[in-house]
């Protein structure tokens, strides 16, 4: 199953819990995001909302064009969004940001790139800026796949050595996904960069 089938699932979805979370841990008053594998843009649009300039990434053209025509219809809201058609495996650069936002998005970074991708991500956070998202735990029913990352909790600490690790919650349980019943292993997380 495609990503088409996926956006099409989440397109009238609310808006993650998990960004008010992130937008409650801010220290610091500059608003510019990055929203990593951007999907259709529901939380791209939730920040874009609150006036935040939005950096919405996403491999699938499908999803860049989604999240486009989702700001066109604001009517009249100046354009604070910009986007990028690219993989993770392949970003080089990423604006300095105040909240990088990546839901359900990390896990599909291929693990040989991933700790070049996370350097990258870490390092563009301002002083008091937040990350959020989700990682996925070794013991995910998708661990065999060999294009996904998977990490266990002694791996999540690393990940977040130099950030203040403000919630990191394990979920280890049966679920479903599209495809039907699922064991869902994940690590959601807020972590901020420290405040020289
Ligand atoms: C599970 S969806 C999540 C979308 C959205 N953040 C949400 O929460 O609904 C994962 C998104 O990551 C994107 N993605 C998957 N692998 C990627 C990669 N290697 N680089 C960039 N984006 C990727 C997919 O195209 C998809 O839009």
């Amino acid at each position: 199953m495609g990503w088409s089938a996926y956006y099409e699932r989440h397109e009238s979805r609310p808006c993650s819990p998990l960004l008010t979370k992130a937008l409650a841990a801010l220290r610091t008053h500059q608003r510019q995001a990055v929203d990593l594998g951007c999907g259709n843009g529901i939380e791209t649009q939730a920040m874009l909302c609150h006036n935040w300039a939005v950096h919405a990434i996403d491999s699938e053209p499908e999803a860049i064009a989604r999240v486009q025509k989702r700001h066109s219809d604001m009517a009249g809201a100046p354009s604070l969004l910009t986007t990028e058609l690219t993989a993770f495996e392949t970003l080089e650069h990423l604006p300095s940001a105040d909240l990088v936002f990546a839901g359900f998005s990390l896990p599909f970074c291929r693990p040989e790139h991933f700790a070049k991708f996370w350097g990258l991500v870490t390092s563009s956070l301002r002083p008091g800026g937040v990350l959020a998202g989700q990682l996925f735990g070794v013991n995910d029913a998708w661990s065999d796949n060999k294009s996904m990352s998977f990490f266990t909790h002694a791996d999540c600490l690393n990940l977040f050595a130099t950030l203040e690790l403000l919630q990191l919650q394990e979920a280890d349980s049966m679920g479903t996904s599209m495809q039907g019943p699922k064991r869902w292993h994940l690590f959601e997380f807020v972590a901020r960069k420290p405040v020289a």
